[in-house]
């Protein structure tokens, strides 16, 4: 849920595992991230947390979510723009949708150096997601050069306008704010580099999507997120998430970060 009954957006910490950890793995993965969080008795009603693990997992990942009840959320990295056919290797939005994928990362910034992405693309992709029901989480964000030469917002703000092209007023989405400098590095951006740059995306939800949209969209950070910096991001008023790369992959700091209401005065 998106938005509480008293209209507050509600945050959403999301964790990539990238291209860690099989489907055994992730089974123990998630059981111990739901006793951790159960023990600390956490309460997802304030705050919706999903893994996404690689497509190998997804499976396992939802059944063991079904059969303990778990309030934990899941999606996957990645999806096809096209519903079947002859796209070797790719996976379609419509087997997402049938293994109760909630979300899916669009555009991560590894995807898009990697294997060359363009917003054009991520553009279809989310259309994709939507078509089957899924929320799209999609990323943007500049690189150390971009940052050098552009500022902080006019690259991502540039990438989001034109892969909200084609997604249709009002839809549900989520948008990832990931400087690729702040990647892996260890070197997050501070609260304040990130807030500025969320409100600009928020107003380009506003002109494409329009002003349900934009009150409601979760607008995340996510570059080198740890436990001892979540709460900073998290006091932004435009911040309402984090997408977490390498800290989601060790239990405890993620559950940490989960948690980050009880150390928001830290
Ligand atoms: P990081 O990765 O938290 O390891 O910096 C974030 C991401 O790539 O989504």
């Amino acid at each position: 849920m998106a938005v509480t009954a008293t209209g507050a957006r509600t945050p959403f910490i999301a964790g990539n595992w990238k291209m860690n950890l099989d489907h055994l793995q992730a089974i123990a993965f998630v059981q111990k991230l739901a006793w951790s969080l159960k023990d600390a008795r956490f309460d997802f009603d304030e705050v919706e947390v999903a893994v996404f693990p690689p497509f190998t997992d997804l499976r396992s990942v939802q059944t063991l979510i079904s059969a303990d009840k778990l309030s934990l959320r899941f999606g996957a990295q990645d999806v096809s723009a096209h519903d079947s056919g002859a796209y070797t290797g790719e996976i379609s939005g419509a087997f997402l949708a049938a293994l109760e994928c909630g979300y899916v990362i669009i555009g991560h910034s590894e995807r898009r150096t990697l294997h060359l992405e363009t917003d054009e693309q991520v553009g279809a992709k989310a259309v994709a997601a939507l078509k089957h029901g899924i929320t799209p989480v999609i990323c943007v964000g500049e690189t150390a050069d971009d940052l050098a030469e552009h500022g902080p917002s006019a690259v991502p703000v540039a990438q989001l306008t034109t892969a909200l092209e084609n997604v249709a007023a009002g839809a549900e989405i989520v948008v990832a704010y990931e400087p690729v400098w702040a990647i892996g590095s260890g070197q997050a951006a501070t609260p304040e580099q990130a807030e500025q740059v969320a409100a600009a995306l928020r107003e380009v939800v506003r002109t494409r999507l329009g002003e349900d949209a934009a009150s409601a969209t979760r607008v995340l950070y996510g570059g080198s997120v740890k436990a001892s910096n979540i709460a900073s991001f998290m006091r932004q008023p435009n911040v309402d998430g984090a997408l977490v790369g390498g800290a989601s992959l060790n239990v405890e700091e993620f559950s940490s970060i989960c948690r980050f209401k009880s150390h928001v005065g830290t």
